[in-house]
């Protein structure tokens, strides 16, 4: 079967089928919606992926983290093709169907938000999510402003482009939406020079502390949002002793915490959410966004908050056509499901327990390996020119490529472009990753001789 195959390009890559395809693309589709990749799928089934002309692919980018169960789960086909028979769409303003009910009624169960009693709204995608809790937190606290942070990603729509670090991506496209300040994000590995791990934890509460002062004083913000580990701006997790701390700086202005798990949701973090262990250390968030695997590749995006926020927001004014559409719930459900009975979140820590050793065992012959991080299986490693941390953006470019050729599908993140980042759906079989991880290594090392 396809899922326990190994990669095999048997083509030039795009193949002649592909080729065709990837033209048509060109020729249809806006060329701001990039795709620097060679690949038309033909089928997918766990990690692997069949293009047009046979070629088999190691999709360690699953959509983005869209794929944590992998592609064409069984189950999954089984749950949407039943739910198909019977509808596909009950507008949630008019018909209620039981499969948002009890989705909704499971999430209020293992979303982790601060209040026990909890309620969840269903959107169509990560940056609706955010638009959503930030109406949310705007509505239920009266308070105009919120807090983001450097290297953040929240979405493409205008309010979650004001909210992400990178404006390059805005220019020409504004006026953005106003009340977004931002503090600079716990990067440890790229604190100012010198400083221990609890002086750069300090020096970046510091500079949390200083929005207050410098852009909006604290009783006028309704939210401090931020990502558990930032995906786009290259897998950098927020420090356990930073957010204990920003936690309580929030409790006392009443600041309410969004977390945005639209990537790290879902398993991917060796538990269902990062927010888990911020419960352990006694920090969780308020509100939580998710979207990417919820519902294993149906479009769905999902915010769940205390009852006592969420229910402070006037009628009307959140929600929209499709949110809790039938056939995203229903895969939900099934995902939230297998994931639970097959323990794929504690599969996440086995692989990301391999993945970690090796890459940082790589580390003593190939010196462009930084910094290796994450948490569970949101791992990313950085590369860099020079022992002062020069990124190198060039050589993870390289490295794609090099891998894709290989059969090995990864991808780049960061705010500088130099991060490789691990997003294999959780269902990669043993001997995948092994070859995985060799067609990686290979890869980087002839990038590196072809770019020195
Ligand atoms: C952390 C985070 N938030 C929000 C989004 C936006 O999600 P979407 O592309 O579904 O709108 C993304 C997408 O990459 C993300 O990584």
């Amino acid at each position: 079967m396809l899922k326990d195959e190994l990669p095999n390009i048997k083509t030039e890559l795009p193949g002649p089928k592909a080729k065709a395809v990837i033209a048509r693309r060109a020729a249809a589709v806006p060329e701001a919606i990039k795709c620097g990749y060679p690949v038309v799928i033909n089928r997918g089934e766990g990690a692997m992926v069949e293009d047009v002309d046979g070629n088999l692919f190691l999709d360690w980018i699953g959509g983005v983290g869209v794929l944590n169960i992998g592609y064409s789960h069984p189950e999954l086909i089984k749950a949407v093709q039943d739910q198909a028979g019977r509808y596909f769409h009950a507008m949630q303003n008019i018909i209620t169907h039981e499969g948002f009910v009890a989705l909704a009624e499971k999430l209020n169960a293992i979303v982790p938000v601060k209040e026990k009693k909890r309620k969840t709204m269903f959107v169509n995608s990560g940056a609706e999510a955010l638009e959503n809790a930030v109406k949310i937190a705007r509505g239920s606290s009266g308070r105009p402003n919120i807090i983001v942070f450097s290297g953040a990603f929240h979405g493409r729509t205008m309010l979650t482009g004001a909210m992400t670090a990178k404006k390059a991506y805005y220019h020409g496209l504004g006026p953005l939406p106003d009340g977004i300040y931002r503090a600079e994000f716990p990067y440890l590995y790229r604190a100012p020079k010198g400083f221990t791990e609890q002086e750069a934890v300090d020096y970046y509460l510091t500079r949390l502390n200083g929005v207050f002062d410098e852009a909006s004083p604290p009783e006028d913000i309704a939210a401090l949002v931020i990502e558990p580990v930032q995906g786009e701006g290259g897998f950098v997790p927020v420090p356990k002793e930073w957010i204990k701390a920003a936690r309580a700086i929030c409790d006392k202005h009443g600041i309410l915490i969004v977390a945005d798990e639209v990537q790290t949701g879902f398993g991917r973090s060796g538990r269902m959410f990062v927010s888990d262990y911020w419960t352990d250390w006694g920090c969780p968030p308020d509100i939580i966004t998710m979207a990417k695997s919820i519902a294993g590749g149906i479009p769905l995006g999902a915010v769940t908050a205390g009852a006592s926020v969420v229910d402070k927001v006037k009628p009307g004014t959140i929600g929209g056509t499709f949110g809790g559409n039938a056939l995203s719930c229903a895969s939900a459900l099934k995902v939230i499901e297998i994931m639970e009975r097959d323990k794929l979140p504690e599969r996440a820590q086995k692989i990301s327990e391999k993945v970690f050793a090796e890459v940082k065992s790589w580390q003593k012959e190939i010196s462009a390996i930084g910094d290796v991080r994450g948490i569970g299986c949101m791992l990313g490693f950085e590369l860099i020119k020079s022992a002062d941390k020069t990124p190198w953006a060039d050589l993870v470019g390289a490295t794609v490529k090099e891998a894709t050729a290989r059969g090995l599908l990864i991808e780049n993140a960061g705010s500088y472009g130099n991060v490789i980042r691990f997003l294999c759906p959780l269902v990669v079989t043993d001997a995948q990753l092994e070859r995985g991880l060799a067609i990686l290594k290979e890869s980087l090392k002839v990038s590196i001789e072809k770019l020195r």
